[in-house]
């Protein structure tokens, strides 16, 4: 998909609605990928971040990772994503953290980073990458707006080549990041494509499996006490379940698994 098909445009807003819900915040808690902030913890140590440093979050859905950067280290973080909603959310909640004279979210597309030129020292992008339709633009404008020598840290789903079918391949599986991942050396291939360097990588792929479960064993309690939950009301639960179910199946059978890469910018 390229950024001007329209197919694209619906992928990304379906993905921003779908992740800014109050439902994900019940089923996922404060950080929305496998692994949560200790994952994030272990990226940063790849990040050689240094005190005043200026820290992108790209994706930054609740803030929790870029409010995370900003607590550990002494730098600047700014944090976009697609959602106004979530924009709102992670903004209130730098407030509340007493971090928001260091910590800005800012409403934005991947694809379009609203950043000048070199202006961040380091990137991360957790659980995103795989659902922008145009990663070679996507990892242009990484590699646009981080200083030459600047690092960038991705987490983020794999699937092996022509490895989902049924619902896991259609708009339900890009939403859940499936239908848009790719395998590890494909993500290093794009990235080397618009001048960023794989430096390192690590497998994680019983962060995934876990999150699945976790996410199934949240949903069947949810399932329990619909009724008295309004904003329950419009959710497919049984759906989701099964959605749960074909992912859970795709990681057992190596299908589909998470990765944590490290680039620098050439
Ligand atoms: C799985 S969530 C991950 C959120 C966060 N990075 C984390 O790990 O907690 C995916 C996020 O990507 C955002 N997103 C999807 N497409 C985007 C795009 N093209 N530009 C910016 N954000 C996007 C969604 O709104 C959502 O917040």
């Amino acid at each position: 998909m390229t950024a001007a098909d329209p197919a694209a445009e619906l992928a990304k807003s379906c993905c921003a609605v779908a992740w800014s819900g109050d439902v994900v915040a019940m089923v996922l808690g404060e950080s929305y990928h496998p692994g949560g902030l200790a994952l994030t913890r272990a990226l940063l140590g790849h990040l050689g971040l240094r005190d005043g440093n200026r820290v992108l979050d790209v994706a930054a859905g609740p803030g929790a990772s870029a409010l995370l950067i900003a607590a550990d280290h002494p730098v600047e973080v700014d944090g976009v994503d697609l959602s106004p909603s979530s924009v709102d959310h992670a903004n209130a909640a730098a407030l509340e953290a007493g971090l928001g004279s260091r910590v800005r979210f800012h409403l934005g597309d991947a694809e379009r980073l609203p950043f000048g030129d070199g202006v961040f020292d380091a990137a991360v992008c957790e659980c995103a990458f795989c659902t922008f339709p145009d990663k070679p633009t996507a990892a242009t404008e990484l590699a646009r707006v981080l200083r030459p020598g600047g690092r960038l840290g991705i987490t983020d789903v794999t699937v092996t080549a022509g490895g989902l079918s049924g619902e896991l391949a259609g708009l339900a599986g890009w939403v859940a990041c499936l239908a848009g991942a790719r395998p590890l050396e494909e993500y290093s291939a794009l990235l080397a494509g618009a001048g960023l360097r794989t430096v390192h990588t690590e497998r994680h792929d019983a962060a995934l499996a876990r999150m699945v479960e976790e996410i199934e064993a949240r949903l069947r309690a949810l399932r329990m006490i619909r009724s008295t939950v309004p904003a329950l009301a419009s959710v497919d639960l049984d759906r989701a379940l099964d959605l749960c179910a074909q992912a859970a199946a795709a990681v057992r059978d190596g299908v589909a698994g998470y990765a944590m890469l490290v680039a620098v910018r050439e």
